[in-house]
């Protein structure tokens, strides 16, 4: 179907972490959106009930059943292939459960009234997720005719602080069930999430706290055995400036006589008050951008592919998410 290779060739289901609020939701869906470059048919897919991507692709919200969303990126002006995607939420996931075991989606809709879903989502979080994790893993896996329905799936899944637990499935059921059907379904949804097929990417600004949440987080799942993805360095700002000027500014050595010149012959009055100021705020900028480099090289040591997303200026609307998707594509991501 492709043109060409990408960095995740193999892989058929992206789950998509980092810290909160760095973009986990906007960047599942523009890969989503890359992935179905030229005709690929792929599912984003979340899991905590928040309704995001309905927001994002501005649709009714998404009920626990996959709906086509948007269409793909296209080449050359033509579209590309469909994107659908699911709202997985616990209780939805616990009937989908009793359901697919015993057969009991009735029962389970007057449980719910009763609590067992309180029960299973505070009691035995474990179940909750590898329902949600089993639903990803199912469609990624799921065939028809042959061949697989969907070409990718994506996972707008928990941050950093809980990645670990919720994608470690089979460790944390084993303490719930020994055997049985619980058993064999966390087994199954561990050996997907384990098996090349699943990569784990990272969502990061460049930004301290979200950068050592992505490093500690990328070590986790490391230890946990997991295949490691891409890191997503997202809401990237241009340096607007040429090296040796930055350099200049950071040092404290910006010519102020110079910019005074310039913006006396633009017509501006005060002209050496105006590029004092300028002076002071370029050196920030500069100290910033050095900042941001030293971050680059931190990201850079944890041997992942990287990749890097535009501060879109005026909000995320689906003009940005297709840019944002053409940006993943053409730097390898899909
Ligand atoms: N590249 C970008 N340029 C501009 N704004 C962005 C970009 N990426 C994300 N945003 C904005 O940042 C905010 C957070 O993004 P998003 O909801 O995708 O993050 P999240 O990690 O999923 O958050 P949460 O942890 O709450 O689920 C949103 O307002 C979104 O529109
Ligand atoms: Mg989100």
């Amino acid at each position: 179907m492709r043109a060409r290779d990408t960095d995740w060739e193999g892989v058929r289901l992206h789950v998509v972490t980092g810290k909160g609020g760095t973009g986990k939701t906007t960047v599942a869906a523009a890969l989503a959106l890359a992935l179905s470059y030229n005709g690929g048919k792929v599912l984003l897919i979340e899991v905590e009930g928040r309704q995001g991507i309905a927001r994002l692709f501005d649709c009714p919200p998404l009920p626990y059943a996959e709906r086509k969303v948007g269409i793909g990126l296209g080449k050359d002006g033509r579209t590309g292939g469909d994107l659908y995607a699911l709202a997985v939420d616990p209780e939805g996931a616990l009937l989908d459960y009793l359901d697919m075991f015993y057969g009991l989606r009735h029962a389970g809709q007057a449980l719910t009234r009763l609590g067992l879903v309180d029960f299973a989502t505070t009691i035995a979080p474990g179940l909750s997720d590898v329902l949600r994790t089993g639903k990803a893993t199912e469609a990624a896996r799921r065939k028809a005719g042959g061949r697989e329905v969907y070409d990718a799936v994506v996972m707008d899944a928990p941050p950093t602080g809980r990645i670990g637990r919720f994608l470690n499935v089979s460790v944390e059921v084993s303490g719930l069930a020994k055997v049985g059907p619980v058993r064999n379904h966390a087994d199954t949804v561990a050996r997907v999430i384990r098996s090349p097929q699943t990569a784990v990417h990272f969502v990061t600004t460049l930004e301290e706290m979200p950068i050592q949440e992505t490093l500690d987080g990328l070590a986790e799942l490391r230890s946990l055995g997991l295949q490691l993805g891409g890191i997503f360095i997202n809401k990237v700002h241009p340096d607007g400036l040429a090296e040796a000027d930055l350099k200049a500014a950071a040092e404290g050595r910006t010519n102020e006589a110079e910019i005074a010149l310039g913006l006396k012959a633009a017509g501006l009055a005060d002209a050496q008050t105006l590029a004092a100021g300028l002076a002071i705020e370029l050196g920030e900028h500069a100290r910033n951008v050095a900042l941001q480099e030293r971050e680059r090289r931190e990201l850079a040591a944890a041997g992942q592919p990287r990749y890097e997303l535009p501060a879109i200026t005026d909000g995320i609307d689906l003009g940005g998410l297709y840019r944002l998707a053409e940006v993943l594509r053409n730097q390898g991501a899909a």
